[in-house]
């Protein structure tokens, strides 16, 4: 329904804080962000290509680009030691060494905000890979599905305002969004691709046919988006409660030792767990993650399905609990961590 497109262009205006404007014409919409992954990869990749990678990464992206398109996922280690902020000379060694083994490179993926990390694309950093994907003309797809999630010190520029600003070439650049993070209903299944470039917004129209959104979700959908005060309010509350419980939730990480990197968008926290794991590797790592999930029954994520090369850190997910139940979760960790410690 075009009246949702327009009520959905509006709605990430809203969360990009009105920096952007979206073209209702250029949105595709999907029965959420994982089909909207696939169409788009579908439509920018051949079986036998790929797609670079900054990992740690989604998890998802595995099952969402590889599984039905014969896309590869060519991962671009970032180290704690840049703060997992993407290097561009990393990107251009992992292009380097793909296109050395004969593999052809379509995209390359980002999330930003990042899921795992919680990171936000610099300014600067978003310039780069303009010009990286410029230079060695592959496309560039930027979900922003935690867009309006954001509470920290760094600003969430959205890949729309660069180009809003200079003179890119902008038919390669491609946004994935959606309404399961920043409008918490992941349930209602309601996804976008905001492409520039008017034949994948033709092909990826076609592909959408087989993933919509149910028409009574559309229509209610366009009566709660259209209220513009309900939603600004609702965004407002949903980022203070997301700092405020990102704020509690790293300080009792702190408390026990664990440091987390500076997240400024997301529901997680990046921790460093890695001086309780007994073996420094992934096994080590695996063996501290069963012992969360089975004795302190504390289920995170462990850095290695992030495939993140440094063993230890963990996805937590603070949003899901109450701030009431932090000191118990911290509790239920120190039980684990303390233990472990005292065997090295
Ligand atoms: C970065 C990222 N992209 C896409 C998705 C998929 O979202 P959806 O539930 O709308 O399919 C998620 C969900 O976890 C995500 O974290
Ligand atoms: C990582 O963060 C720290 C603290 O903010 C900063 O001093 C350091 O320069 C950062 N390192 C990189 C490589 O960005
Ligand atoms: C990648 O290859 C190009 C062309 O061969 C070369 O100029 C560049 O230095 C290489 N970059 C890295 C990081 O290996
Ligand atoms: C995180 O941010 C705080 C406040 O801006 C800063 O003091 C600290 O050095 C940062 N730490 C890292 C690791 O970036």
């Amino acid at each position: 329904m075009m009246d949702f497109k327009i009520a959905m262009a509006g709605f990430m205006s809203q969360v990009m804080q009105r920096k952007v404007s979206f073209n209702p014409l250029q949105l595709v919409l999907t029965a959420g962000a994982t089909p909207a992954i696939e169409i788009l990869s579908f439509c920018l990749g051949d079986p036998g290509s790929a797609f670079l990678i900054p990992s740690p990464y989604y998890p998802g992206f595995d099952r969402d680009i590889k599984l039905r398109t014969g896309i590869d996922l060519i991962p671009v280690p970032c180290r704690s030691s840049d703060n997992f902020s993407l290097s561009m000379t990393a990107l251009e060694r992992a292009y380097n060494q793909t296109k050395k083994k004969g593999i052809k490179v379509r995209a390359i993926l980002i999330s930003n905000p990042s899921n795992p990390v919680g990171s936000v694309l610099s300014r600067e950093t978003l310039y780069d890979l303009l010009d990286f994907a410029t230079e060695k003309n592959i496309h560039l797809i930027s979900d922003e599905i935690f867009a309006g999630s954001v509470y920290g010190n760094d600003e969430f520029v959205s890949m729309a305002e660069v180009l809003d600003a200079e003179d890119f070439d902008r038919s390669r650049v491609h946004i994935i969004y959606g309404l399961s993070k920043d409008l918490s209903i992941p349930g209602f299944r309601v996804g976008a691709i905001y492409s520039f470039n008017e034949n994948v917004v033709a092909a990826s129209t076609r592909f959408a046919r087989f993933s919509s959104v149910s028409a009574p979700t559309q229509r209610l959908l366009i009566s709660m988006l259209s209220d513009t005060k309900f939603i600004q309010e609702f965004i407002e509350t949903n980022r203070k409660r997301l700092s405020k419980m990102y704020t509690a939730f790293v300080g009792g990480l702190k408390e026990l030792g664990i440091q987390c990197t500076n997240s400024s968008g997301g529901f997680y926290c990046w921790a460093d767990m890695s001086k309780f794991i007994c073996s420094y590797s992934a096994k080590g790592e695996l063996e501290l993650w069963e012992k969360l999930l089975n004795v302190a029954k504390i289920n995170i994520n462990p850095g290695s399905s992030c495939h993140c090369i440094e063993p230890g850190w963990f996805r937590c997910c603070f949003s899901t609990i109450a701030e009431s139940d932090i000191p118990l979760v911290m509790e239920r960790i120190r039980r684990v961590t303390g233990s472990s410690m005292s065997h090295g």
